[in-house]
């Protein structure tokens, strides 16, 4: 069965297809990242009207380029929350316009949900009962999932999701936006030698990230960071350090079968290098380009919805405050 997979839940404008749930015969994604630079931040009305002139083209380009039908899908997949509302609202009444022309099911995908399935997109297959790391711009979850679609959150972020604080601290640092590539590669150059502290919230399976932020801010403010890279270099491994070791820890508690890597900033190099290297459990990531925003995933996880019978209405709204469970 051939998905069509729409995104729109913050910055980029995606589309794809994806067969079967696993291989991707297109992946289209138009970035805002320039447009949004010259203000620091996802500007949400900017983002909207963005998303409004993109998609059109976008789909289009997805089924030329995937070499696909309106006759081939099985049906559409689009996020429906959690992400901004102006910009949910365009992927969903375009997914509603073309499912009502030609005739096609439609199901709404929780944005969090689909960048787990993004694993799904790879030649190795995850196997259940897995424990997956959702770290992106918004989250920062322990996830364990039994089965499709059977999840329980064992943990998440109590004040910044990690990729805020990456944002937070590259600002911080003058790397300027978006901050998770940026300090990613500022790190590279540097190396950790400014000590700073790690928010390990013993006893609990929970994160915390604004300790480290504002230690970075305290630093920068009173002349004590002389290189940038250094200290880019350090934050990171603070961060991960934290990830990984509480990953690790929740998967061994739950003696799952393999660990989940998912979110934009799984991208990030050290963090995907240093959950490898130090987990015995098996550990699956998707490519860096499944890590960050896109439609493949979100068709992969609606392809799962479908085969399980679930399909909404022409009534679905969006729900920006959307939960995993
Ligand atoms: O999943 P995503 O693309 O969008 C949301 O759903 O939020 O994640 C975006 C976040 C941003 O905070 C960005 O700075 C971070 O992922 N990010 C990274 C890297 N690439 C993207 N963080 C650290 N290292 C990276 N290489
Ligand atoms: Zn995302």
């Amino acid at each position: 069965m051939k998905v069509l997979g729409i995104e729109t839940s913050c910055d980029e404008t995606a589309a794809a297809v994806v067969e079967d749930g696993a291989r991707i015969l297109s992946n289209e994604i138009a970035s805002q990242v320039e447009l949004h630079a010259r203000y620091g931040g996802i500007v949400p009305e900017v983002a909207s009207r963005q998303h409004l002139l993109a998609i059109i083209p976008v789909i289009q380009q997805a089924m030329d380029r995937g070499n696909v039908g309106w006759q081939d899908l099985g049906g559409i997949a689009v996020t429906n929350g959690p992400g901004l509302a102006g910009s949910l609202l365009v992927g969903i009444s375009v997914a509603k316009a073309i499912a009502t022309v030609q005739g096609l099911s439609i199901v709404g995908v929780n944005h969090l949900e689909a960048h787990i399935y993004a694993n799904w997109l790879a030649d190795c297959k995850p196997e259940f009962p897995l424990l997956c790391l959702i770290v992106s711009g918004g989250h920062s979850d322990l996830v364990l999932m039994r089965g499709h679609g059977d999840y329980a959150v064992l943990g998440r972020t109590r004040d910044d999701a990690a990729g805020e604080a990456f944002d937070k601290a590259a600002r911080i640092l003058g790397l300027g936006y978006p901050g998770g590539p940026a300090i990613d590669q500022a790190a590279e150059k540097g190396t950790a030698s400014i000590e700073l502290p790690r928010s390990w919230l013993k006893g609990t399976n929970d994160f915390s990230f604004s300790g480290v932020k504002t230690a970075l801010f305290r630093l920068v403010e009173t002349g004590k960071v002389s290189d940038t890279a250094d200290a880019a270099a350090s934050f990171q491994e603070a961060v991960i350090d934290v990830l990984v070791a509480k990953t690790i820890a929740a998967a061994r508690q739950h003696q799952t079968k393999q660990i989940l890597l998912s979110g934009g900033v799984a991208a990030n190099r050290l963090l995907r290098q240093r959950l490898s290297d130090k987990s015995l459990i098996p550990v699956l990531i998707p490519e860096p380009i499944l890590c960050t925003d896109n439609a493949a995933m979100v068709a992969a996880c609606g392809y799962f919805r479908l085969q399980a019978g679930k399909t909404d209405g022409l009534d679905m709204d969006v729900v920006p405050g959307l939960k995993l469970v």
